[in-house]
């Protein structure tokens, strides 16, 4: 089983969520981990500092994570692509190629659903990594009933 976890930047909201959901794994589960931005203007860049420092208070460096943008062949790579809001979706639904059998949807939908609103202007880091801790508790746990 591959994630993958997308946002528009790939430096809040998709890092952030790859960092909390790979501490939370076992090796046993057997699940790899990555994320992507649909945009292409932070590719090679850290996370955010203000993602980083969020991260931290909670025990979880995601300092080494690097940008990158989606590619047609995360369709084929990866079984569950996780947006974090509507529009990361309408633009998934959009760049997925006719033949990809990869399942794409709001990560919202394992936790409280909706969506993790953009911090990037706006800020709210803080609540952005509650809902992604509530929601990959949620993925973990549907993937190990799955895996059951
Ligand atoms: P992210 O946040 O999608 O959670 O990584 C953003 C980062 C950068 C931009 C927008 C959102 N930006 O416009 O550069």
């Amino acid at each position: 089983m591959r994630v993958l976890f997308v946002c528009l930047g790939n430096i809040c909201r998709s890092p952030t969520a790859e960092g909390v959901f790979r501490a939370m794994l076992s090796p046993e589960d057997n699940i790899g981990v990555d994320s992507a931005g649909t945009g292409a203007w932070h590719v090679g860049n850290p996370p955010d500092g203000r993602a980083i420092e969020e991260a931290a208070r909670r025990g979880n460096d995601i300092s080494g994570l690097r940008a990158r943008q989606v590619s047609a062949a995360d369709f084929h790579d990866f079984d569950l692509i996780l947006a974090m809001d509507r529009s990361n979706l309408a633009d998934l639904e959009r760049l997925r190629p006719a033949d990809s059998r990869a399942d794409v949807r709001l990560f919202l939908s394992y936790g409280p659903g909706g969506e993790v609103p953009d911090p990037y202007y706006e800020g709210g880091f803080d609540r952005a990594y509650d809902l992604i801790e509530q929601a990959s508790r949620g993925l973990l746990s549907a993937l190990r009933d799955r895996n059951a």
